[in-house]
């Protein structure tokens, strides 16, 4: 993928908890979305290439002092825009347009269309979540579509290729949502649907190959489906031009890091170099029981098995990663609170200061796992679920000691293969078992036994900033709890996590 963005839509970002999945709606029309800030200026879009706007939602009210307006040119760049949720609002704001504070409506409303270019006629459920209201929309609006309780749920002004609806098409809850955005993208704003993942294959080896040259590239694979679709496209590029790395910190799942070696004998052409350095990581944990601390420590020590690898590696000129769009945005995102340092390697060694490429940053993960199966990766990798890179550490409460890895790693082995046959596994974005460091008393075979728990965890997302628990059917769970306790040895309790993401995390730790 070269630096000049293929044609697409550019989402202005109002600050809307769905900003990200608005892009993802797009790109799902197979065109090219992108995130930009509220401010940026017609001139921009032109330069963008841009086809169509969309104004995201936002908390703020249109009257409020701080509220973020963007240049007002946008609602005459020329392309179509459409204003979704605060963007309606704004749009019927700037354009003469009634907006009123209004009950806070939250959640499923019916919807009554008239047949427009955006919505068939007819009633269906939408999703709605807002505080303010638009009461009557700019001259040269035709009202398109209301609620019970929102006079203007959706308006067009077709000659000036302006759009607002004041429900969230791009939450799955809306009915008929997705066709509200295939309508706008493809026939309202007229872009071509070329956004595949054999064109994006094509773009990102060309441009591994011209930035490259005929020089050397190096790549750090976790095993994850992020770094192996990007060194399966560096591969394709480079062959033996290419050294794939892979540490296995000794904190991977049960065989998972034969897996990942197996996989890369099959279907890559590049060299690969395996560092079994799990007793080097065990050893730097041992007695560190503070989450943020083991990140530390973990991402330090993969510093130094790579400095200890240069001389095997030789001269490099480039480091190709995995940096994905939701990484990008994020880190441009000044309002994203620190939780947690998600990326543990924190800094690279001098030597991997090299040039930096990123193939697929302009993707979102379903867009990563598409490429992988069109390069013909195998689904133990594309469907692999997102891993954290310090691994069991942060899913094994209190000391990490090579005992508790293998306990755990069992433990985890059973909750994979009960949960891919329980009927749920496709709901499921992560599951896993994590040890917990408390003991609780129970009895077995007419004996006390005093170990620790397991918790069994297992949500859907869709981009890991919000989750919701699995309902796992009951069988499940208990066959779960059946195994764990008694294949396991050190565990005799078993629980299922039902918290969402907020409040909880994903991971435990
Ligand atoms: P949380 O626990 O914050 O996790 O809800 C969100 C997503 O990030 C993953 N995660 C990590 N990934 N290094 C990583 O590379 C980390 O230290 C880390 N901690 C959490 C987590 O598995 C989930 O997908």
């Amino acid at each position: 993928m070269s630096d000049t963005r293929p044609a697409g839509i550019a989402v202005l970002d109002f600050g809307g908890q769905y900003t990200q999945l608005i892009a993802r709606r797009v790109r799902e029309c197979r065109v090219f979305s992108e995130i930009v800030p509220f401010s940026t200026a017609p001139s921009g879009i032109r330069e963008r290439g841009a086809r169509g706007v969309i104004l995201s939602g936002g908390p703020e009210s249109v009257y409020a002092q701080n509220a973020p307006r963007p240049d007002m040119g946008i609602f005459s760049v020329g392309v179509p825009v459409l204003g979704i949720c605060y963007g309606h609002q704004l749009m019927a704001h700037t354009l003469g347009g009634e907006v009123s504070p209004s009950e806070r409506e939250f959640g499923a409303a019916e919807l009554s269309a008239a047949q427009s270019r955006l919505l068939p006629e007819g009633k269906r459920r939408v999703w709605m979540s807002h505080g303010d209201q638009v009461l009557a929309a700019p001259q040269g609006f035709a009202v398109t579509a209301q609620t019970p309780t929102c006079p203007v749920a959706a308006m067009e002004n077709v000659e000036s290729k302006l759009y607002g609806v004041q429900f969230h098409p791009e939450v799955s809850h809306t009915e008929g949502g997705q066709e509200v955005i295939h309508r706008f993208v493809l026939d309202v704003c007229g872009c071509e649907p070329n956004w595949t993942p054999a064109r994006l294959i094509d773009e990102a080896v060309a441009e591994i190959r011209e930035k490259v040259g005929a020089g050397r590239a190096v790549c750090a694979v976790s095993g994850g489906v992020d770094s192996c679709v990007v060194a399966a496209l560096a591969s394709r590029a480079l062959d033996d031009r290419l050294t794939c790395i892979f540490v296995d910190h000794g904190l991977m799942r049960l065989n998972e890091a034969d897996e990942v070696e197996a996989v890369f004998r099959e279907h890559y052409d590049c060299r690969f170099l395996r560092v079994n350095a799990g007793e080097q990581f065990l050893g730097a944990l041992a007695g560190v029981t503070e989450p943020e601390q083991k990140r530390k420590i973990i991402g330090a020590e993969f510093i130094r098995v790579f400095e200890r690898l240069a001389r095997e590696v030789g001269e490099c000129d480039w480091l190709i990663q995995g940096t994905l769009y939701p990484d990008v945005i994020e880190s441009g995102n000044p309002m994203a609170a620190k939780i947690k340092s998600h990326h543990n390697v924190g800094g690279l060694p001098e030597w991997m200061r090299i040039g930096v490429i990123e193939p697929v940053r302009l993707l979102f993960k379903d867009e990563v796992r598409e490429v992988g199966r069109e390069l013909g990766l195998p689904d133990t990798i594309v469907e692999r679920q997102p891993f954290p890179g310090p691994g069991l550490a942060v899913r094994i409460l209190g000391e990490v000691t090579p005992e508790r890895v293998r306990t755990l790693q069992q433990a985890d082995a059973i909750v994979r293969e009960e949960l891919r046959v329980s009927g749920v596994w496709d709901q499921v974005w992560q599951s896993y078992a994590a040890l917990l460091d408390v003991r609780s008393v129970g009895v077995m075979g007419d004996t006390r036994t005093y170990e620790n728990p397991v918790v069994v965890r297992a949500v859907a997302s869709e981009d890991a900033m919000t989750a919701a628990a699995v309902r796992v059917p009951w069988d499940a769970l208990e066959r779960i709890a059946t195994r764990i306790v008694n294949e396991v040895k050190g565990v005799n309790r078993v629980l299922y996590d039902l918290t969402s993401k907020p409040p909880a995390t994903i991971e435990w730790e």
